[in-house]
């Protein structure tokens, strides 16, 4: 009997035999990931968002183990965790207070946390079709779930969180004419796990206006799109001013790291101890020098250089299904994007669910990674480049893509796909 739950400790990490074989990593570096039998791919999953430098970089490794090697858990404050800080800080305006956890998820959840204590309020917001993390009641409207999409007047809420529909201008007055008791809105800059939809023009101001006139906060959960677009947050970038973020992934090359940054007034009652916060591995010196190093490579890196090269791929892609026939389309950005068996992508949940193929998402991810290269199977699922994703690995990447959409082509998937 196997020990270890269908294979993965994540649901998120399931894939599909490939002729009747479970692929098993063996190791990674770069743009590249091996499974035990040697074969060599090029990874687009990248640890989910987390590894934006490429697998096991140098520099941050070297770092991480010189923090391994000086106590990983010196229990009292150390030196590593506030140089983090402050790295983390010098990135995100007037968000300038940092709590560090180790996942997406309790960052998430410390954030909701911190907005409940300083409102006095009880609900959280969350956009429907979202994912902000696995834990209980966030997960209310998680994406491909039975909350996902409502109709008007029948909004899913549970005692602590309700949701509203991303892109939908009205939806977001009439969340609060229906709740008088919303602490927060948490919401992406671009609704990325639901297949990168991107938000309409005007809508993230729009979100952030309403909760002003109600005097409720703004979470910026960019835990997936912190960093990936710039060294620093995208909903700054975007011209909002959350008043609390989430960041995690990225930051941290793969080594577990997560934080809440904020504004001083808000974080206030975690600093008065008023309000909890804990973790014995939060703040680790691992995670700390991880983040601190990571942030210094990325402090140059030629993020423009790399969105180019992630849209010329992006442009390659629908084009090399178009010769086969197959319509195909993108959402997203150069680092970080959808593929949709569509002539023009999706805006909202509700269009992604009507052109969303698990039939289509799953051949797409078995023939590619027949041809060496690694995507997740989801309809949902994202591609992700990485600074070791060079112009020859680039171009390497649209070759395969083409034999793909060819294979695709053939009758074997025709049929499935009613091309
Ligand atoms: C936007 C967003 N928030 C939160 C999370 C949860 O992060 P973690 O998986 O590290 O708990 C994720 C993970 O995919 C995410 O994409």
């Amino acid at each position: 009997m196997k020990n270890l739950i269908g294979d993965v400790s994540s649901a998120a990490r399931i894939l599909p035999d490939l002729n009747g074989e479970a692929l098993f990593v063996a190791r990674g570096k770069g743009a590249y990931l091996w499974d035990t039998k040697g074969k060599r791919y090029i990874d687009t999953a990248l640890g989910f968002g987390a590894v934006l430098l490429g697998h096991a970089h140098d520099g941050v490794a070297a770092r991480v183990v010189e923090a391994l090697n000086e106590a990983p858990a010196p229990s009292w404050a150390h030196v590593r965790e506030h140089a983090a800080a402050s790295e983390l800080a010098r990135h995100t305006g007037d968000l300038t207070r940092v709590i560090f956890n180790n996942s997406g998820s309790e960052a998430v959840h410390l954030a909701c946390r911190a907005a409940r204590a300083y409102t006095g309020r009880t609900k959280i917001a969350k956009m429907a079709a979202g994912f902000d993390g696995w834990f209980d009641e966030i997960t209310l409207g998680n994406v491909a779930g039975a909350d996902a999409d409502f109709a008007d007047g029948a909004r899913p809420s549970s005692e602590r969180v309700t949701l509203l529909r991303f892109n939908d201008f009205e939806d977001v007055g009439r969340l609060f004419a229906e709740h008088d008791d919303i602490a927060a809105i948490i919401m992406e800059p671009m609704l990325a796990n639901a297949g990168c939809l991107m938000a309409a023009p005007g809508y993230l101001k729009h979100v952030e206006a309403v909760a002003r006139q109600h005097d409720a906060l703004l979470i910026a959960d960019e835990v997936l799109m912190g960093f990936r677009l710039h060294a620093g947050l995208t909903s700054q970038r975007e011209g909002l001013r959350p008043d609390l973020a989430t960041v995690g992934k990225a930051i941290g090359s793969g080594v577990p790291v997560s934080a809440v940054v904020g504004r001083p007034d808000v974080l206030e009652g975690f600093e008065q101890g008023r309000v909890l916060r804990g973790g014995t591995f939060s703040g680790n010196p691992m995670a700390c020098a991880a983040l601190t190093s990571t942030l210094e490579v990325l402090d140059t890196a030629d993020y423009a250089a790399l969105t180019m090269a992630g849209e010329s791929l992006r442009a390659h892609i629908v084009t090399a299904f178009a010769e086969q026939g197959i319509a195909v389309s993108t959402s997203g950005y150069g680092t970080v994007f959808t593929i949709w068996p569509c002539a023009t992508a999706p805006e909202t949940y509700r269009e992604a669910l009507g052109v969303a193929s698990k039939v289509f998402s799953t051949e797409l991810h078995l023939v590619l990674r027949d041809l060496g290269l690694l995507v997740m199977p989801s309809p949902f699922g994202r591609i992700y480049v990485s600074f070791d994703h060079t112009a020859e690995v680039v171009e390497e990447m649209k070759v395969i893509f083409s034999k793909a959409a060819a294979r695709m082509r053939s009758a074997k998937y025709a049929e499935a796909l009613a091309v």
